[in-house]
């Protein structure tokens, strides 16, 4: 937990946004995996944590702006919890070190929100996304669960995204300390990936070198031959000397606050010129869009540039024809770059996103597009100091992508379809790191992470 002052400076900082009403904040509940005593390892609600720091179930804040209290429902274990999870401190206490000195029971909580109804007081609270936050306030405001997303308070939601995307010199020291473990983890995996090994050999290193931090994943580990594949969940592949392997994973430190990084590796040590030569286009779309950030800038702005940068490059080696910059604004350059250039983080690894990606990613001066791929875009809105983000351009090959934009002749004008045809087999190249926009431009978080060829050839010797 952070001093105590962090929450109650954060609190103060919220409830200045509103003039009267109650926030409240509920904290997330166990979730079970196969029966209600076995549950997955318990993840607190990133709002709570934000500004109640305090990382347990059932619990839930609640912030009067009329009294000015701060107000923690929870309760002591009963002495059955205690014969099974053991002692612990009393609630007054663990309230304490987050600044909160008004306790009641949960059981209270009805009581109070129905007591702030009768009273036609507005109640704010966020969206929440996991079904047993949707029943604790379907109960609350005696709603179906499918009117709970309906009430949700859009003012909350944009106060809250104002206060957590600055992040303050101590959550960035957190996630320094996530990404110093999250070094540890692709050094390792760099490592580790040689031929004939199976890919879940290597998530094993990964996940071991987190959990002997006793820490868990940010989110689930990314580890496959299939590059091409965004989001892979599979690691039941073979390693083939000459594959390529994206490795995208990250932890969340001790505070729960997350590191993201991929790097792309060669099974066998050694990129083939075939693969450098996609590889270092791909890295300098990302050298030249973290040296673009400054404040100000839209990251809409830094997306179009990687993604000119990517046209540019793959132009050289015959993949675009015709005006690079046609190729980006009619979206034609989606057909090997479909995501995203990157999005917030800090204590999500999608920042904020439970609470709408477009609240969190765009504001009044930018919409989002429709063009397929650049719609994918989560966070386009002009940058601010403080904020931290991922810049995380990639190349794929995509078979089922290119078969499909061919036989429809998309773009055929500006798109040299023979040429992609003969790197189906390719895969894919994604280079994440992650960076705090400063006063004057940025800076790239964490210790440096092997990212040229040379760097990853030269790890992977050792
Ligand atoms: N690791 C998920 C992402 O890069 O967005
Ligand atoms: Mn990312
Ligand atoms: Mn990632």
């Amino acid at each position: 937990m952070f001093e105590s002052t962090h929450y109650t400076e954060r609190r103060h900082k919220l409830r200045q946004q509103f003039s009267s009403g109650i926030l409240l904040i509920p904290g997330n509940s166990h979730a079970s995996i196969n029966y209600p005593h076995n549950h997955y390892w318990f993840r607190q609600d990133s709002s709570f944590s934000y500004f109640f720091g305090l990382n347990e179930a059932d619990i839930a804040g609640v912030i009067d702006i009329d009294s000015g209290e701060d107000i923690l429902f929870g309760d002591d274990p009963d002495i059955d919890e205690v014969v099974w999870t053991g002692q612990q401190s009393s609630f007054g206490e663990r309230a304490a070190m987050v600044g909160v000195t008004t306790l009641r029971s949960m059981l209270k909580l009805h009581d109070v929100i129905a007591d702030a109804r009768r009273k036609q007081r507005e109640i704010h609270y966020l969206p929440p996304y996991r079904g047993e936050s949707i029943l604790l306030l379907s109960r609350l405001f005696d709603c179906m669960p499918e009117q709970v997303q309906a009430g949700v308070s859009s003012s909350l939601i944009a106060a809250v995204i104002g206060l957590r995307e600055i992040k303050s010199e101590a959550e960035i020291a957190e996630m320094e300390s996530a990404l110093a473990i999250t070094k540890e983890m692709h050094v390792a995996a760099m490592r580790e990936t040689k031929p004939d090994k199976f890919e879940y050999e290597v998530v094993g290193t990964i996940e071991g070198i987190m959990r002997s931090h006793d820490l868990q994943g940010a989110y689930p580990v990314i580890f496959t031959r299939h590059g091409e594949i965004l989001h892979s969940r599979d690691h039941t592949q073979q390693l083939r000397a000459g594959d390529l392997v994206v490795n995208d994973s990250g932890v969340s430190s001790a505070l729960g606050y997350a590191s993201d990084i991929t790097r792309t590796i060669p099974v066998g040590g050694k990129f083939s010129a075939r693969q450098r030569a996609v590889y270092e286009v791909v890295l300098a779309a990302q050298e030249t869009a973290i040296a673009a950030i400054a404040p100000g800038v839209t990251y809409l702005a830094l997306h179009k540039l990687a993604a000119l940068i990517i046209v540019n490059g793959l132009s050289a080696l015959g993949f675009f024809k015709g005006d690079p910059q046609q190729v980006v604004d009619s979206g034609a350059y989606a057909i090997c770059f479909p995501h995203g250039l990157g999005h917030q983080i800090g204590l999500d690894v999608h920042d904020m996103e439970g609470l709408g990606e477009t609240a969190v990613g765009y504001d009044a001066s930018v919409g989002r597009s429709p063009l397929f791929g650049m719609r994918n875009l989560r966070l386009a809105k002009p940058l601010r100091t403080g904020m931290v983000l991922t810049v995380e351009p990639g190349i794929y090959f995509i078979p089922e992508l290119i078969k499909r934009w061919q036989a429809e002749g998309l773009h055929s004008e500006l798109i040299n379809y023979p040429r992609f045809a003969e790197y189906m087999d390719f895969g894919g190249i994604r280079i994440e790191d992650n960076v705090l926009v400063t006063a004057n431009g940025a800076r790239v978080l964490g210790p440096a992470i092997p990212k040229s060829c040379e760097e990853v050839e030269a790890v992977m010797a050792t």
